[in-house]
């Protein structure tokens, strides 16, 4: 089972490819003062990276609790299994607790509510968030208690949310749980010039974006998108965005396949677009700028039109489906953990998530929680620490 490494210029987890479980825990630190912060900080970064290389902490005696399960997790799937663990930091660390609010990312901020959410802020925000993913779930969970046992008391779990994806299976983008194919039009992460344009975060102004791509996608400049200028220490870090989205499938399951292709703007078997043939075909919307194959209101004509210039919008998605069982009246509460990794929070997620708004697939989804967050810089090697940039 693959090691995925810990040290580098990025964290891993956000251009890794998805692996099939996740959980994202939003905590909110209770460690008095800057320097409780750090030592948290410290004791975290120590933890995930014996975790994220499986090596085993050593025993205590039979006279302590075991220093490690040892059952779950590692152990038990015979190795690290492409565990990773992301920590991102959320606006409220930049308060006046910590010192730190001259070091806030410029756009970091609490999450926006849009005009379709239905937002429970008991499940939003949160000082950091972890985003742990394996290929197994109980390496998920193994590593979630293990960092919660290392900084308890100095860490209070806010909010938890488990994920998973299918089996991968050649050919194509997993499925989500409306039945369609969700990452075929994702940006490649091999290419590291695009990774550099669209994820990774830079110091200094944001980078200007080009007028009329702009107006043709949507936006209106500069009113809607300030300048604004980032703090050295983001270098290489990303803004990384949850959003804990409830899909209601019982009324979905009632939509004829036709009307469901036409929301999304995309074959539900091969996931090709309405103007192709193969999941990979680019949708075609200047040969139908009508809309009699793709829609205009379509979910990706809306997030992904393919106007020039307007890769600046771009952004990567990295999405799990959830299962919460049951609400109150017996309905299936499950949904899409949204995820992605931007370089520019307005320019990028806000921007095509305002062109949602009112998109006809609103009827049969609802963003319920998650938040906004800065995916630190990577831990560069065995003594740099998380965050160590940012103090
Ligand atoms: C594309 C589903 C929410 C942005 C897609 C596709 C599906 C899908 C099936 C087509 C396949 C693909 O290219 O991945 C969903 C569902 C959502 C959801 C079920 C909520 C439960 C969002 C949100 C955003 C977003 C909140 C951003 C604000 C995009 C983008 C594309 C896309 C950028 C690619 C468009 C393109 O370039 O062709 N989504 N999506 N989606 N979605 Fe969503």
């Amino acid at each position: 089972r693959a090691v995925v490494p810990f040290h580098g210029e990025h964290q891993a987890g956000i251009v890794t490819p998805s692996q099939r479980a996740a959980q994202f825990v939003a905590l909110d630190v209770a460690a008095p003062g800057r320097d409780g912060l750090e030592a948290t900080l410290r004791t975290l970064t120590e933890r995930a990276r014996t975790l994220a290389a499986a090596t085993p902490a050593p025993s205590a005696g039979p006279g302590a609790p075991p220093s490690d399960d040892g059952i779950l997790g590692a152990e038990a799937s015979g190795g690290a299994d492409s565990l990773t663990i992301t920590l991102s930091v959320g606006v409220s660390l930049f308060d006046d607790r910590f010192g730190l609010a001259d070091r806030r990312p410029a756009r970091l901020r609490v999450m926006d509510t849009f005009p379709d959410d239905n937002l429970d802020r008991a499940i939003c925000d949160g000082d950091l968030l972890v985003q742990v993913c394996a290929d197994e779930r109980d390496t998920v969970l193994h590593a979630v208690r293990e960092l919660l046992r290392a900084t308890r008391g100095d860490l209070v779990v806010r909010w938890r949310q488990d994920g998973f994806l299918p089996p991968a299976r050649p050919g194509g983008a997993p499925r989500n749980l409306l039945g369609f194919k969700d990452g075929t039009a994702n940006p490649p992460t091999a290419q590291a010039d695009q990774m550099d344009a669209i994820v990774w975060t830079h110091a200094g102004p944001t980078p200007k974006v080009d007028d009329q791509a702009a107006r043709a996608f949507g936006l209106t400049l500069p009113d809607d998108l300030p300048d604004a200028v980032e703090p050295a220490w983001v270098e290489g870090g990303s803004y990384h965005v949850v959003r804990t989205t409830r899909m209601y499938v019982e009324f979905w399951d009632r939509v004829t396949l036709d009307e469901q292709e036409q929301m999304i703007g995309r074959r539900r078997d091969s996931g090709a677009p309405l103007t192709g043939a193969h999941e990979d075909d680019v949708p075609d919307f200047a040969s139908d700028p009508t809309g009699d194959a793709i829609k205009l209101d379509a979910h990706i004509r809306l997030a992904g039109p393919r106007t020039p210039g307007a890769e600046a919008m771009r952004m990567l998605r990295r999405p799990f489906s959830y299962d919460n069982g049951t609400d109150p009246a017996g309905t299936l509460d499950v949904g899409l953990v949204f995820v992605c990794f931007v370089q520019d929070l307005d320019r990028q997620f806000v921007a095509v998530q305002r062109r949602l708004t009112g998109e006809p697939l609103v009827d049969y989804i609802s963003p319920v929680g998650g938040g906004y967050f800065f995916a630190l810089p990577g831990v560069r090697d065995k003594d740099d620490w998380y965050a160590s940039a940012l103090f």
